[in-house]
């Protein structure tokens, strides 16, 4: 190709990928796979890599750049960023909605436009000439931290505006709030639990504390999301949209997502409608929200009004109630899982959390209750974050109320009266297969939303079907039928008929969901779908050998441990049997779909890196040897191909030597790419 055509190419790939991004981050209509986006990706990266020349630093490949800061530089914001005026109490939103009316005069219709509230971290972006420029956090309202390598980092942040729809001004600084969705918080904490680091304590913490890494390479890794819902400023001369709702229109034209839900309404009545209608959604979003915005939508109107020096006098938000409250502990009483852990419930006084009635929360395990010293009979403040459980945070001092006893410890299970076992701050059930609670929870998570996906086989019916005897093991839901579903109490013919479709229903499932649903401890969503695509089929996975589980980024010992244990188990090996012979077809991929084609210059090839290298990070190395068509490993093994050794490589060096893998130092690896593609 020449110069010129080489350009262009590139130039062609930054944009279907800018579109693609767009698509999938802000429409959520994505309209190519997974393969076809990453072929895309891989074909730019290999031609910038080729051609350093051609690359820019809009392009989607540079997201992650940069090396670690020493500190964050103080960032002035184009205009201020203002909070929120806020209540509860819908007296306060009648207050608001008075003053308003009477500011503008009785003669002038006054329109809002309701958005959530949402509970993440406010961002300021800077865009100029369409490139994103810098990105800061609120701060004091004035300045904020420059977190641009952090922002660049979201996938959802274009690097660079659309111009398809709209004109892109000059200057634009846009105002939006960096969220964690929950499923991805969940899967964060359990993964610094895995590796012994403190958990975030909600989303909204684990999306301020990822922006405010050093390492962008961290930020990199935790999926963070943004919605943006004003515009901050543009350059003097230029006028924003004149309504909030055009403003809505116009950051979308620009390739970025706008608040989510945004409505309009002209009275109070709308306003406590949205509320309420929101406040019912909360726990079905994906992402925190803890109230709702109501904005004056005429902009020539929110002028006139202007701000104190807190708050604009035309926005409100009118806060959902807290989810935090205080409450009593009626009893203390062991529950068994799936995995047999058990974990201490409180049971409570019922109380109103965040609109919703609890009467059970969390003690986590028998450590905890110790360590926070909770007794039955105790006042005690409970949280609900998002979907997830309540939980008992601490006990509250009463003056001259004498406390019970400390909790005692169980000794057998409670539901089969095995004796248990001490796992380090766990309790265990050790009779796997036939505690029939573990039973209960292992059924009830192989029908959850992320398995297979049974609609109606909560808890509740998975502990009848257990304690009625109807379900012995997992393949015995599929031999259920109306008679035996009938004579359980709650059961008539419909809810049986309806059960019964989504059991059938549930196949065929995709493998990483089948994976997912068996529960093998340690296993959670991301790590099935990883070995999902990994091995490609079920049978490869069940005869992968402990270093094979460990070639998959993200497996360590302790997971491959569980993983064989699981498939080495005699029981589950006939259970599974009997799964996938019968009722469950599972839908397998060759391979992993998404590398590059056989013809690729690395293709086949398995390297692994250790230790560390001058001209490349680690992770630049891997990306490289990857977009030719190697797959990287984390240990070394006799498949290995190559294993690159820079500074300070340890024992897979030694590993390798052991194995007689060969060993390239950094010169040996940049030769070899040389040698093979020219560099
Ligand atoms: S508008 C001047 N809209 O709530 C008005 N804020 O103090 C600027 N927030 O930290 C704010 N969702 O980050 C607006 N839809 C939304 C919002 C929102 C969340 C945050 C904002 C600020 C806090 C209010």
């Amino acid at each position: 190709m020449s110069n010129h055509e080489l350009e262009r190419r590139a130039e062609d790939l930054r944009k279907a990928i800018r579109h693609h991004d767009y698509l999938y981050h802000v429409l959520d209509a994505p309209e190519v796979s997974d393969e076809e986006y990453d072929r895309l990706f891989r074909e730019l990266r290999a031609l910038e890599e080729a051609h350093p020349r051609l690359r820019t630093t809009d392009s989607p490949t540079q997201r992650v750049g940069g090396s670690p800061l020493e500190g964050f530089q103080t960032v002035e914001h184009v205009a201020p960023m203002l909070s929120l005026d806020s209540a509860q109490e819908e007296g306060k939103l009648r207050r608001f909605d008075e003053r308003i009316r009477k500011g503008l005069g009785d003669e002038t219709p006054v329109e809002y436009v309701l958005e959530p509230k949402l509970d993440g971290a406010s961002v300021e972006l800077v865009y100029e000439d369409g490139v994103l420029a810098r990105a800061s956090t609120r701060g004091d309202g004035v300045r904020g931290e420059g977190i641009t390598e952090n922002v660049r980092t979201i996938a959802a942040v274009p690097l660079r505006l659309r111009s398809v729809d709209r004109p892109v001004p000059r200057l634009l600084a846009l105002r939006g709030e960096v969220i964690m969705r929950i499923g991805a918080f969940e899967e964060l904490n359990e993964h610094l639990m895995r590796s012994e680091k403190m958990p975030f304590a909600n989303p909204r913490n684990a999306a301020a504390g990822s922006l405010r890494q050093l390492d962008p390479g961290i930020t990199a890794s935790r999926p963070l999301d943004i919605f943006v819902y004003d515009i901050l400023g543009l350059e003097e001369g230029e006028d924003p949209p004149e309504t909030q709702s055009a403003g809505l229109r116009a950051i979308l034209d620009w390739g970025l997502a706008p608040s989510e839900m945004a409505r309009r309404a002209d009275s109070v009545e709308e306003i406590l409608a949205y509320h309420a209608e929101l406040l019912e959604r909360r726990d079905d979003l994906d992402y925190e929200i803890d109230g709702i915005v109501i904005k004056l939508n005429d902009l020539v109107h929110r002028a006139q009004l202007g701000s104190t020096s807190h708050h604009p006098r035309w926005a409100f938000a009118f806060k959902f109630p807290p989810r935090k409250e205080i409450t009593r502990v009626l009893k203390i009483v062991p529950s068994v899982g799936r995995t047999g852990v058990v974990t201490p419930v409180a049971m409570l006084r019922p109380v109103e959390l965040g609109g919703v009635t609890v009467s059970r929360a969390t003690l986590h395990n028998v450590e905890e209750v110790a360590r926070k010293d909770i007794r039955e009979g105790d006042r005690v403040r409970v949280q609900r974050a998002g979907d997830v459980i309540p939980q008992v945070l601490e006990w509250v001092e009463e003056p001259g109320r004498e406390r019970a006893q400390a909790w005692p410890r169980p000794t057998a299970c409670p539901s089969c009266k095995t004796a248990l076992e001490t796992r380090g701050p766990f309790l265990v059930c050790p009779n796997s297969f036939d505690c029939p609670a573990q039973l209960a929870g292992r059924i009830q998570h192989f029908a959850s939303r992320g398995a297979l996906d049974v609609e109606g086989l909560g808890e509740e019916t998975a502990r009848l079907l257990v304690s009625e005897g109807l379900v012995m093991h997992l393949p015995d839901l599929y031999a259920l039928d109306v008679e035996k579903l009938t004579e359980l109490e709650g059961f008539a013919q419909k809810s049986a008929d309806n059960l019964l479709r989504a059991i059938r229903e549930s196949s065929p499932v995709e493998l990483r969901r089948f994976l997912h649903g068996l529960g093998i401890p340690e296993v959670g969503a991301a790590v099935s779908r990883d070995l999902a695509r990994h091995f490609g089929t079920l049978e490869r996975l069940r005869s992968a050998s402990a270093e094979d589980l460990e070639e998959v980024e993200g497996v360590g010992p302790k997971m491959t441990e569980q993983i064989t244990a699981f498939f080495g188990n005699p029981r589950n090996a006939a259970l599974l049997d009997q799964l996938v012979s019968g009722p469950v077809e599972l839908i397998e991929t060759e391979g992993a779909s998404d590398a590059p084609g056989p013809e690729a210059p690395f293709a086949g090839l398995k390297f692994v890196f250790t230790g560390g290298l001058e001209r490349w990070t680690r992770g630049e190395a891997k990306e490289r040897v990857e977009s030719l068509g190697a797959r990287v490993t984390s240990s070394v093994s006799k498949a290995t191909d190559y294993v690159v050794a820079g500074s300070d490589a340890g024992s897979k060096l030694e590993k390798a030597r052991e194995l007689g893998v060969t060993i390239l130092d950094e010169e040996g690896f940049a030769a070899l790419l040389e040698d093979r593609v020219g560099g």
